[in-house]
């Protein structure tokens, strides 16, 4: 079995079939990472670029890693120390990158549609590292990955999303992506960062943290986008923290072994307390290491694999 498309986009599109396929390679690449030399000759001759826009930790440097663990050439591009400061377009920019030789595209870009414009006018694979508010893939391809790992499925897994669900990206892939694996989603978050007509996703609304936490199986806390506050789209970070925060009380009267879930980077003490983060529910950084190996799959699968993992059955 292949993916359908030669990019990764969004999860809009991909079956159950795709993203259990994805699932199953990143396993299979977990136990490569494990190894004393944690390195396949998959991708050797690809060259990639990571194309990063905006700032980035976990992303940019999953990537890169997953891209040397496979044997990818792969080259960086920061847009501060680039001729995007001398006003090139992202096209321009993309297409003279593209004239070096190039097989793949990793980008991450504040507009929301810059991954598919690129894939539109490139013939090189795109794979999107988050655009905008519009999604971010492998984000939630990692985290339906820990939940798998956690729970052993996830049909049926009640997960919450808490927080600025209207400017999240995370949040928007997670939704299709636990949707089409059979998972039942919780949104709560104040109001003013509800997207309108949410309900259409196929997302219960909880508009009170206890409740929203008492069903879940997991919460997957987002980070509050503080830039939001100055537009006036919630009060204060103290009354954030009072409504919605995820602290030791609240988590006390959730599921014994409800599993606590954030994307990074964190706001401790507003949208979660350093107990509960760094707490024996956190799969925080579970989700950084399984980021490797996601991407590592889903670099593999878009370069055109066949069914058998080349290289990594060897050794
Ligand atoms: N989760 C995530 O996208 O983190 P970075 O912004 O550090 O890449």
């Amino acid at each position: 079995m292949q993916l359908q498309s030669r990019h990764l986009i969004d999860l809009e599109g991909l079956t159950e079939g795709e993203i259990t396929l994805i699932l199953d390679t990143a396993s299979s690449f977990k136990e490569v990472l494990e190894r004393p030399i944690p390195k396949v000759p998959t991708l050797r001759g690809k060259t990639i670029v990571n194309l990063f826009f905006e700032p980035s930790t976990r992303t940019r440097i999953s990537f890169e890693l997953a891209e040397k663990r496979l044997s990818a050439d792969s080259v960086n591009f920061t847009s501060a120390s680039s001729s995007v400061l001398k006003g090139e377009t992202l096209k321009d920019t993309a297409r003279n990158i593209e004239a070096m030789k190039i097989d793949m595209v990793v980008i991450r870009h504040a507009a929301a549609g810059a991954p598919l414009f690129l894939s539109q006018c490139l013939s090189s694979v795109i794979i999107n590292a988050g655009d905008g508010a519009h999604a971010h893939p492998t984000q939630a391809l990692l985290d339906l990955l820990t939940l798998r790992e956690r729970f052993g499925f996830l049909s049926g897994l009640k997960v919450a999303i808490v927080g600025d669900i209207e400017h999240s990206r995370v949040a928007r892939s997670n939704i299709h992506g636990l949707a089409v694996m059979g998972a039942k989603v919780g949104v709560c978050g104040p109001a003013t960062l509800m997207p309108r007509e949410v309900e259409r996703l196929g997302v219960t609304v909880y508009p009170r943290i206890e409740d929203a936490l008492a069903e879940a199986d997991a919460v997957n806390v987002l980070r509050i986008q503080l830039e939001r506050q100055k537009k006036g789209l919630f009060p204060t970070v103290r009354e954030y923290r009072n409504l919605f925060g995820i602290t030791r009380r609240r988590l006390d009267e959730a599921k014994r072994d409800v599993v606590i879930m954030h994307p990074g980077p964190m706001n401790r003490g507003i949208e979660i307390d350093s107990d509960v983060a760094d707490g024996s529910h956190s799969v925080i950084l579970q989700q950084v290491t399984n980021g490797v190996a996601v991407r590592m799959s889903v670099l593999y699968l878009l370069a055109g694999a066949r069914t058998k993992l080349e290289g990594v059955e060897q050794e």
